[in-house]
């Protein structure tokens, strides 16, 4: 299956090279350059230049140390005109037939291939998605949590193995032209039970007090000002525990691999004039809307950020239930007693589990969950005094 979606993206790393071997990029590379000296030897728009000198990285053409560029071994030898060895006659030549084979269905058909419409684009997005979903869904434990947003959610894949595996209330926000074929897609798996919302989420209510908000394949179609509105609205939509989900093609923050991301990056440039963004670049966004504990989550093809909210001022404000006992006897047991005594109280039990994961122990993939995570008997000699609020207040 890898094999056929690489293949069937392999233009754009042809393209690629061939657009750099065409404005002889090699030859300024020979000595390191940052992106802003060669956007203005080249001309280039420098914006977009770093996004295809970062691919060229990626490809192992280019090396980066810094902020500055400069030719690989290969390159070097085969990529510069100066060279014995250069292939870059043959690249323009090449570059110049890629034009040619864009219209290689117009020398072989008589109609011109189907527009895409928006039903289309959603399935050729859950061909995808729906073998990855249940990946994600696994990597980030929702255990506990009752309901989840998705924002600009699509096919749904995503919200399907989220709602199946928690058994969470699903909401899939969609814009009202998309939405339709939302509706469509969930017909066709059979899926019921998945609400469909008819928002744009930079601008209209989207609802408030989820437990979690996914945010799949989005931020790269966004402007960094975009994303930091989303995720400002995110905030305010969530409830006092709840977490954010932030699934893409990540990148490091050299911006120069994972392979695929870079190169997504020159793709999203083409398609909304957006890009791929790295982990610290999703964190600040994250952390500027208030959320707070990262973590970072790498899966076989994309990446996750997973933020969380605490409730405000928890550990100062004032509590409403006080229990003072050694650590050591604080188990399981007496763990979900708290629980259950904040249940009655007609407070959120997650809660709970949210104020534990801010102490030492409580760490790792579970945390913020109250119902898997705790070990039989905490390893702690101190005692421990634990307050618990109510999260209306
Ligand atoms: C790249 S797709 C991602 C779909 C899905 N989350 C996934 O990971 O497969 C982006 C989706 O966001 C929707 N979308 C774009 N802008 C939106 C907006 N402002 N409000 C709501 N949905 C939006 C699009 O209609 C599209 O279905």
């Amino acid at each position: 299956m890898e094999r056929i979606i690489e293949l069937g993206a392999a233009y754009r790393e042809s393209k690629i090279l061939l657009v750099a071997a065409a404005y002889n990029l090699f030859d300024y590379l020979e000595e390191p350059r940052s992106t802003l000296e060669l956007a203005k030897t080249l001309k280039a728009e420098p914006r977009a230049l770093e996004l295809l000198l970062n691919a060229l990285v990626a490809l192992g053409f280019i090396e980066k140390t810094g902020d500055r560029y400069r030719n690989s071994p290969e390159a070097s030898r085969y990529l510069v005109s100066s060279s014995s060895d250069y292939l870059g006659y043959w690249l323009k030549h090449a570059n110049r037939g890629f034009a040619k084979w864009a219209k290689l269905e117009k020398a072989i058909f008589a109609e011109p291939c189907e527009e895409e419409d928006r039903l289309d684009f959603l399935l050729a997005l859950d061909s995808i998605a729906a073998k990855r979903a249940d990946e994600l869904a696994r990597a980030v434990n929702l255990e506990g949590k009752r309901s989840l947003v998705d924002l600009g959610g699509g096919s749904g894949a995503y919200a399907i193995a989220f709602a199946q595996r928690y058994r969470l209330a699903a909401t899939i926000v969609e814009l009202p032209e998309t939405a339709s074929a939302t509706r469509e897609i969930l017909k066709r798996k059979g899926v019921a039970g998945i609400r469909v919302l008819e928002a744009d989420f930079l601008r209209d209510d989207f609802g408030k007090g989820y437990d979690a908000a996914l945010v799949s394949n989005i931020i790269h179609f966004l402007s960094e000002a975009q994303n930091r509105t989303l995720f400002r609205r995110i905030y305010d939509a969530l409830a006092d525990d709840g977490v954010v989900i932030v699934h893409d093609y990540i990148l490091d923050d050299s911006r120069v691999a994972p392979r695929e991301a870079a190169i997504f990056a020159l793709h999203m440039l083409l398609s909304s004039g957006g890009r791929t963004y790295s982990w610290s670049e999703v964190e600040a966004w994250l952390r500027e809307a208030g959320f707070k504990r990262f973590e970072r989550i790498e899966l076989s093809e994309s990446r996750v950020v997973v933020g969380r909210k605490y409730y405000a001022n928890l550990r100062s404000s004032p509590s409403c239930a006080k229990g003072k006992q050694p650590a050591s006897s604080l188990t399981a047991t007496t763990l979900s007693l708290s629980t259950s005594m904040l249940r009655r109280r007609g407070e959120r039990s997650s809660l709970f589990g949210t104020w534990l994961t801010s102490l030492p122990y409580a760490s790792g993939e579970n945390a913020g969950s109250t119902t898997s995570f705790f070990p039989p008997a905490l390893p702690y000699k101190k005692h421990l005094t634990f307050s618990l609020t109510p999260i209306s207040s």
